[in-house]
């Protein structure tokens, strides 16, 4: 009876400790040294042989007993420690990751890429300049007379240093001046697009102080003004992936080209459908050009153009003020990715 009682003891001690540590106590006070098992055991000396042998084996069995109790709630405790700090330390995978915004093309970069892309494909180089010009490339060589009023077509942003002729730098107030810089050191067939950032003091909703434009120049022996017809029309339906639009050449006026025009192009079809829009300035290359790019105007000829990329990039994605493509508001600028 006395060594059920300590069976029944030892459980409810083992059950009532939370602690690995605390129940390493309750042990000590079973099996320990001067525990209640172990004194039992002592007292077994005082005894006959005959009981001892007897006494003995209960003893022994109720020790195993507490021995098992011991075990079990050993791993019972080491189980819910475990458990305890899976349940601390694990993820919670549903929580939104730190991930890093992802950058997107700019809509402009987008028709950049894009023209160079087309342009490329039927057989042009792309050309990089100076946005800082000279006077010379950017009016001179492009046969505006020194203090023609054709100069005052653009409202330049001089630069407060000089160039070796003693005249003022300034921002390129257009990209014909890579006609120029490329034509004098490549042989023809000259065959260029040079895209890039120009400067104009303007400011409205379809004009910004920095816009972009893509220069193209094609000059070789028999090239006709109905090559730029061709070249720039099959441009314009690949651009806006549509052979729903017509395209006109209205007569103008600029000093490097004889004769002149401006690209108008309409949609005939979708929203814009009906109306004709300016895309692009051009003309077959001016004599006076072609020996400033150190070519016989006798023998070679060709075509240039000059188109504004944020003009292509409004008409294809419908926006109509020019100044959101260069605020920076991310609200405008997302729906482009
Ligand atoms: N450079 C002119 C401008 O910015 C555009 C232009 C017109 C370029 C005719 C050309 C051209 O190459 O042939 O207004």
């Amino acid at each position: 009876m006395e060594l059920d009682k300590l069976v029944h003891d030892a459980r409810a001690a083992f059950a009532a400790v939370a602690q690995p540590a605390a129940l390493e106590n309750e042990k000590a006070r079973f099996l320990g040294k001067t525990g209640s098992v172990t004194e039992l055991l002592k007292q077994l000396a005082k005894l006959s042989p005959e009981e001892r042998r007897t006494q003995g084996a209960r003893i022994n069995s109720a020790k195993e007993a507490i021995e098992a109790l011991l075990a079990e709630r050993r791993a019972q405790l080491a189980e819910a420690e475990l458990n305890a700090r899976l349940a601390q330390e694990s993820i919670d995978v549903t929580l939104p990751g730190r991930s890093r915004p992802a950058g997107g093309v700019h809509p402009v970069t987008r028709t950049w890429m894009r023209v160079e892309e087309i342009f490329r494909s039927i057989g042009f180089e792309v050309a990089d300049g100076p946005e800082i010009e000279s006077d010379w490339f950017n009016f001179t060589a492009l046969n505006n007379p020194e203090n023609h009023p054709a100069r005052s077509m653009q409202d330049t942003f001089y630069v407060d240093a000089r160039d070796a002729a003693g005249k003022l730098l300034m921002l390129r107030t257009h990209t014909s001046p890579m006609q120029v810089r490329y034509a004098r050191t490549h042989q023809p067939p000259i065959k260029v697009i040079a895209p890039g950032r120009t400067y104009r003091v303007d400011s409205d909703a379809t004009h910004s102080p920095m816009f972009h434009q893509v220069e193209g120049l094609w000059i070789d022996e028999g090239v006709s003004f109905a090559d730029l017809k061709g070249v720039y029309t099959d441009f314009l339906r690949r651009f806006f992936e549509s052979d729903d639009l017509q395209v006109r050449f209205r007569p103008s006026f600029f000093p490097f080209t004889e004769p002149s025009a401006e690209i108008d192009m309409m949609f005939t079809s979708g929203p814009n459908k009906g109306k004709w829009l300016e895309v692009s300035g051009a003309g077959q290359v001016h004599p006076t050009v072609v020996r400033n790019f150190g070519l016989d105007p006798e023998r070679y000829t060709g075509f240039a153009f000059g188109s504004g990329m944020d003009r292509l990039t409004m008409l294809r994605y419908g926006v109509d003020d020019l100044r959101l493509f260069f605020e920076g508001d991310l609200r405008f600028l997302r729906q482009f990715n």
